[in-house]
């Protein structure tokens, strides 16, 4: 954060001292403070009041977003402009979901063509009216793919697991490990399963590998190659090399390169969203994430509120020293939040220079974990209560008054809500025999509560973090949308591959 002057870094350096100090507050006690930091978005409850800060607290980060670049990246970004400097693109997944209302009319509307042209698709294999080679109904659907092109799309049609009516079985295969490609094509039909190859590049090891097996199965059992021609379908940017692939065009379905991997799930590679829960359910998850995009346009300063949740992360990793964000998710269908949260967070902001290509003399983006509760609480979270590491957490509960079995939910948001206050409060004996059962508190946390897990609140979760993931990275200066990190490991992993297949 070079924009900062010594003499604000100096002011923000020694108030972090004072909020850590033992003898203060462990908490926001000023009561309009801790009403002002409880928020509402899009089905969305955030109430940031278990974060270590004051009044001036909150002067101090206001005035560090002032002085950033932030408001002029995220003019471009809304413009369309390439903010993906080392490539040249622009970032244009909120588009996909209707939610950039500066785009150019023709994009936008050749954008509701893809997407409708995507989802006609999907309702057609639901309803039958697509078909296998031989007249068969699709029961299941293997979709392949990793990283971006694979983890928000199985937390999603995991999540909206009960919303689905007659929709075929989703399937996903990521790794390139054979024991879960094995296990998963002993159990299909190739007449009734179609496969989704979704690959940006179309040439990621993993994906090509695994489809090409796919593809080897299904011949080796169907034997006519004409027919694979209605069981394989691509999600891509690179429409030759899936034809290349044997996928005739019409089962392409175009993804633009301004859509970067972590964000695919609004675009075309969202097809086994749709396919799960149907394009009307599809369309009430984009309109959550529309709502909060809608938010992120319209407001600024701290009553944005993805910039006020962005400005405490930086309170918390840069100067508070909390050297990880554990997500604790006390809902079984979040299972995989934390996974895709890993992805979003760490390759768009686990950077080292700045959007300039200077090396950036501050920490960017901490280890970003998670699981749920409550069978965390019997694993990680002695550790967190009494352990020395510096953390910061997102809790995530679902109210829930559908729950079918009520007690259980109860439980579930009880133990969520206990152990909130126990990271915020510790618990002294006061006696020095008893030490060990101290427990230190004082855990900056936000506490994310929704009434329901629908399509809708989905939507509004994941684009929440979207929104909170680019400012943290506009206010540290650095470019969010590349992942050059990850290609230097894949190169060699060739070589090594030549070595040990010979
Ligand atoms: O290895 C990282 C990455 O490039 C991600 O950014 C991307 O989502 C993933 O690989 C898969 O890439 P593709 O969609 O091109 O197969």
């Amino acid at each position: 954060m070079r924009y900062l002057t010594r003499k604000k870094l100096a002011e923000l350096e020694l108030h972090a001292k004072r909020v850590l100090a033992p003898e203060s507050a462990h908490q926001v006690e000023d009561i309009s403070l801790q009403e002002r930091l409880h928020l509402q978005i899009a089905g969305l409850s955030i109430d940031h009041s278990r974060q270590l800060v004051d009044e001036s607290t909150l002067d101090i980060l206001l005035n560090l977003y002032q002085q950033s670049n932030t408001k002029k990246i995220r003019a471009s970004y809304l413009e369309g402009e390439p903010v993906n400097l080392t490539e040249d693109l622009a970032s244009l997944h909120m588009a996909m979901r209707d939610g950039m209302p500066e785009l150019n009319p023709q994009l936008r509307q050749q954008i509701s063509i893809d997407r409708e042209h995507y989802l006609k698709f999907a309702e057609s294999i639901r309803s039958g009216a697509i078909r296998s080679y031989n007249n068969k109904i699709f029961t299941d659907v293997v979709h392949i793919g990793i990283g971006g092109s694979h983890l928000g799309q199985e937390l999603a049609v995991e999540c909206l697991k009960d919303r689905r009516d007659k929709g075929p079985n989703i399937h996903f295969l990521s790794n390139i490990d054979s024991r879960p490609l094995m296990d998963l094509l002993q159990k299909l039909k190739p007449e009734t399963t179609l496969f989704l190859v979704a690959s940006k590049s179309f040439s990621t090891t993993e994906t090509k590998i695994n489809s090409m097996r796919a593809k080897a199965w299904f011949l080796e059992r169907v034997g006519d190659k004409d027919s694979m021609t209605n069981h394989f379908s691509a999600l891509t940017s690179n429409p030759r090399a899936a034809q290349e692939f044997g996928i005739p065009e019409k089962m392409v379905f175009p993804l633009m390169p301004e859509i970067g991997g972590r964000f695919s799930v609004w675009s075309s590679a969202g097809l086994p969203i749709a396919l799960s829960i149907g394009s009307k359910k599809y369309m009430e998850f984009h309109e959550g994430a529309r709502m909060v995009d809608e938010h992120f346009v319209s407001q600024d300063n701290l009553s944005n509120i993805p910039l006020l949740t962005a400005l405490l992360g930086v309170w918390n990793y840069n100067f508070l020293n909390c050297h990880t964000l554990a997500v604790l998710c006390y809902d079984q269908r979040l299972r995989l939040l934390p996974q895709y949260l890993q992805q979003l967070f760490m390759e768009c902001n686990g950077k080292s220079v700045t959007r300039s290509g200077e090396e950036c003399e501050y920490s960017t983006m901490p280890v970003v974990w998670g699981g749920q509760g409550t069978g965390g609480q019997h694993a990680y979270h002695q550790l967190l209560h009494q352990g020395t590491s510096a953390f910061a957490a997102d809790f995530i509960a679902i109210t829930d008054k559908d729950d079918p079995i009520a007690e259980h939910r109860n439980w579930l948001n009880a133990h969520a809500r206990a152990q909130s206050k126990v990271m915020s409060e510790g618990w002294n004996r006061d006696s020095n025999s008893e030490s060990f059962k101290n427990i230190r508190g004082g855990h900056p946390h936000t506490n994310i509560v929704m009434n329901q897990l629908g399509p809708s609140e989905l939507g509004s979760l994941m684009a929440y973090y979207e929104h909170v993931t680019f400012y943290l990275g506009a206010l540290w200066d650095i470019n969010s949308f590349d992942q050059w990190g990850v290609e230097r490991g894949k190169t060699i992993a060739n070589s090594i591959f030549n070595e040990l297949n010979k």
